[in-house]
């Protein structure tokens, strides 16, 4: 298999880095997310540099929920992102990571008064997504003596190739409005009495591995800043949303680069902007190509049960890794521990399904794959889980979350420990008619 740069076989173990990940396991006990903290970099500079290529006002939004521990938001705020974030959650931690609140935008079709109370407090733009919104915000900027710098989100309409559940762009989506209805949007913005708008922002939808749908996007976006450019607007900011998707098929998948994605959109937006005679910075806000790759789920091999069919059973399921229940996703596997070519030889492989430990028929991380014999004790590497793994993991069946390490070249570091039961149980109470 096709591994990214950061990944490789020693002597027969998976390695990340400079780091083997069977010491690692061992060391922090499992289920262990790891992430390659150069990897995270390496990925970003590729985005970055694509773009300022083409033009000098770039501004990069990490996407908080691809990942949203601490220690990664301080690796982008060092980089100079700023971060898309869609809670008062996400918002206090990228502003603990140090990222300057002009680099944020708050997101999301459905604020709570405090979520937009606080953004306005933290001088935090918002996204707004209805009109209804706007009279919400323009109502609590008023009792706050403030004016609340704004964009739209757009619903350009556009069916994307992905799956269903994260298309945000279509006419169907809850997303946005749509674009026959955008101008009176911002007029509606022009005349609330604490509210400016600023800017324009999009999002067509994730694991898009294509660039077109970029482009078309562009087009859009280009056509809507005309039309709010000539009723007054002064766009500080247009805004394309998340980034591209990855090859989580790694032998199979296209890998469209960030350079081709960069020649597809910037000629549009450039093209665009100079024929309305204006320059607004251009936002982007990617989460899963910035992290997808940097990361592995290592997970225990608790049994190994021949029937049907060869199930191994390991110590991480939809509880950690939510995606291929949800989504039906791919993830390549790797027994982290018999990782070498001698393991890897066709006569000695047995196709497995690997199986999670939850009460429920759909926790399984890996149909009918091709892996080295299964043994317990074995661990497995489940790659490509750096965006959207721990940030939507869960303590159903009341298993307690796991840690997160980072690694930096030789150096390495809890990001997050483990949970225990008592951190299940502190937030629960006795009733007083029950004790
Ligand atoms: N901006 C907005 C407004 C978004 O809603 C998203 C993702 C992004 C940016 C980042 O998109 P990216 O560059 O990561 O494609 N849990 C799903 C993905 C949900 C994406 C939600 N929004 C998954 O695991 O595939």
């Amino acid at each position: 298999m096709r591994y990214p740069a950061h990944i490789s076989d020693k002597k027969g173990h998976l390695h990340i880095g400079s780091h083997d990940t069977t010491v690692l396991a061992q060391k922090y006990g499992t289920p262990l997310y790891v992430t390659d903290e150069q990897r995270i970099r390496e990925n970003y500079q590729l985005y970055y540099d694509a773009l300022t290529g083409y033009y000098d006002k770039v501004q990069v939004l990490y996407a908080a929920k691809a990942n949203g521990n601490l220690a990664v938001l301080k690796v982008f705020a060092s980089l100079g992102a700023g971060a898309d974030i869609f809670s008062t959650g996400e918002l206090h931690l990228a502003l603990a990571a140090g990222m300057n609140p002009e680099h944020l935008l708050f997101n999301g079709s459905s604020k709570t008064d405090t979520d937009l109370s606080t953004a306005l407090d933290k001088k935090i733009r918002v996204s707004l997504d209805s009109v209804d919104e706007l009279l919400q915000l323009d109502a609590i900027a008023e009792k706050a003596g403030v004016t609340a710098e704004v964009s739209f989100r757009v619903n350009p309409a556009m069916d994307v190739p992905t799956h269903p559940k994260i298309a945000t762009g279509l006419a169907t989506s809850k997303f946005g409005i749509p674009a026959g209805e955008i101008v009176s949007a911002y007029q509606a913005a022009m005349d609330a009495e604490n509210i400016l708008p600023v800017g324009l922002h999009c999002h067509i939808g994730s694991q898009i591995l294509e660039v077109e749908p970029f482009a078309k996007e562009a087009e859009v976006l280009i056509s809507v800043a005309r039309d709010i450019t000539d009723i007054g607007v002064k766009l500080r900011f247009m805004d394309v949303g998340g980034g591209l998707g990855v090859p989580y098929h790694r032998d199979t998948d296209p890998v469209p680069t960030p350079a081709e994605y960069a020649d597809a959109v910037m000629p549009v937006f450039l093209d665009g902007i100079s024929s309305i005679g204006i320059r607004p910075e251009f936002w982007v806000e990617p989460g899963r190509y910035l992290l997808a790759d940097s990361t592995v789920l290592l997970s225990r091999v608790n049994s190994v049960k021949r029937s049907h069919k060869t199930f191994v059973n390991v110590d991480a399921g939809f509880n950690l890794l939510l995606r291929p229940a949800m989504y039906d996703s791919y993830h390549e596997v790797v027994v982290a521990n018999k990782a070498g070519p001698e393991d890897s030889k066709e006569d000695k492989r047995e196709v497995v399904t690997v199986t999670g430990p939850i009460c429920e028929t759909g926790d399984i991380i890996a149909h009918d794959r091709l892996l080295p014999p299964v043994e317990s004790g074995d661990l497995i590497a489940i790659l490509d889980t750096g965006a959207y793994g721990f940030s939507m993991s869960s303590q159903y069946n009341s298993r307690p979350r796991c840690a997160e390490v980072m690694v930096n070249d030789s150096l390495e570091g809890l990001m997050r420990r483990a949970e225990s039961i008592i951190d299940i149980k502190q937030t629960m109470n006795t009733l007083p008619w029950q004790k």
